[in-house]
């Protein structure tokens, strides 16, 4: 595939993998992109994950024709792309690798060498000259290890992102990007706002207009305004919409109904809702929705004097990223001795900028006419 008239695009789709990274669910497969400037020189970005080292290699050695690769550009040392590092070097041991020095102390680690008679180590702002096209490396910390670097093209006006701006899916998936993007983006580089930013800032700086990632499709125009608008709402830990997320566990129901009512008063009063059983949804995408909507409404059952597994597995997966910024309802069940408020808001403690609404509803087992009218009011005070 041919983004410009010197670059081409290598990648391949993952649709065997069930788990990316172990955790999150990818029905939609997965891409990793790899990039070849066929210049004076000829320079790869990055590689692939080593299942498909074989395919990749191919499709590269088709797309030199009868030329050799004069580099190849390590931007992240992540398995999903450096897993075929070592055999595109073996096959080509006339290429140089081009890499962060952290990312060569990692390639000693995982493939036991550091390359060191065919290295070129990428200082911040260093340039690699081509022919026509000249790539200045920037690093980009965090985004998402702390090896990482993007490398910019200004004759194309182009960044290489590495994971920035990448989604879940393989590239023959058909589907909007925003909400596989914001569930990749929150599940593995949420954490780091900050350092997110931070490369926001630096990227700033400079005339892009088309941004190659690792993950995802390329993006240009309304699509790459569309992402960079997003990144900056993400990255700042402001939301997407107002609106509130309701999200619950229930053992027999009861906490269930509550929920639902509170999700049906809340709407009534004209807001933005999102229901998810939190035993029974994909997690990752719950705790995205948390992140994408003003306002969190938190239900769940009493269990070992503590709170349910799956609210607490919810509430790790919130406090990990730093989930900040936001107005919070509770509504706690427990037939004798309802702690479950107690146990969420201990677990919310380390999280920045948060705002409780009132009143805390509490059930003994079914709703009531008192917890009811608890729900009632914090259904007033949530659509406020
Ligand atoms: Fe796609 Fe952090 O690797």
């Amino acid at each position: 595939m041919k983004l410009t008239d010197d670059i081409l695009y290598i990648g391949v789709n993952d649709r065997e993998i069930d788990l990316f990274e172990g955790q999150y669910v990818v029905p939609g497969g997965m891409a990793y992109n790899s990039y070849l400037i066929l210049d004076g020189k000829t320079a790869v970005v990055d590689a692939v994950d080593a299942r498909f080292g074989g395919e990749w290699l191919e499709k590269l050695s088709a797309a030199l024709g009868a030329r050799q690769p004069d580099y190849l550009i390590v931007q992240h040392m992540e398995p999903d792309h450096s897993g075929s590092v070592d055999a595109f070097a073996r096959r080509w041991p006339e290429a140089k690798l081009v890499a962060t020095a952290k990312a060569f102390t990692m390639m000693q680690q995982f493939f036991g060498d550091d390359y060191v008679n065919r290295r070129i180590v990428a200082a911040e702002g260093a340039e690699l000259p081509l022919g026509r096209h000249t790539l200045r490396f920037l690093s980009a910390p965090m985004v998402h290890w702390p090896e990482v670097m993007v490398s910019y093209d200004a004759k194309e006006k182009l960044l290489f992102s590495a994971d920035a701006f990448g989604k879940f899916g393989a590239l023959d998936t058909d589907e909007p990007w925003t909400d596989e993007a914001r569930r990749y983006y929150i599940g593995i580089v949420g954490k780091y706002g900050a350092q997110v930013k931070a490369l926001l800032k630096k990227a700033g700086g400079l005339a892009i207009e088309t941004v190659c990632p690792t993950h995802g499709p390329v993006l240009r125009g309304a699509a790459l305004e569309n992402a960079l608008a997003l990144y900056t709402k993400w990255a700042a830990y402001e939301p997407e919409a107002e609106g509130v997320l309701v999200a619950y566990s229930s053992v027999y129901g009861h906490t269930r109904l509550a929920a639902e009512k509170l999700a049906a008063l809340l709407r009534e009063r004209g807001c933005l809702v999102e229901l998810r059983d939190l035993a029974r949804c994909d997690l990752p995408e719950a705790v995205a929705q948390a992140f994408r909507l003003s306002r969190l409404a938190l239900a769940t059952t009493t269990y070992n004097a503590d709170i349910y597994p799956a609210m607490k597995r919810f509430l790790d997966g919130l406090t990990e990223r730093g989930f900040q910024n936001r107005r919070v309802g509770l509504v706690e069940n427990g037939s004798w001795a309802p702690t479950a408020a107690k146990g969420m808001l201990k677990l919310l403690e380390g999280c920045k900028g948060l705002s409780f609404a009132e009143p805390t509803v509490t059930l003994r087992g079914a709703l009531a006419a008192e917890s009811e009218a608890q729900l009632t009011a914090l259904a007033d005070a949530l659509a406020e």
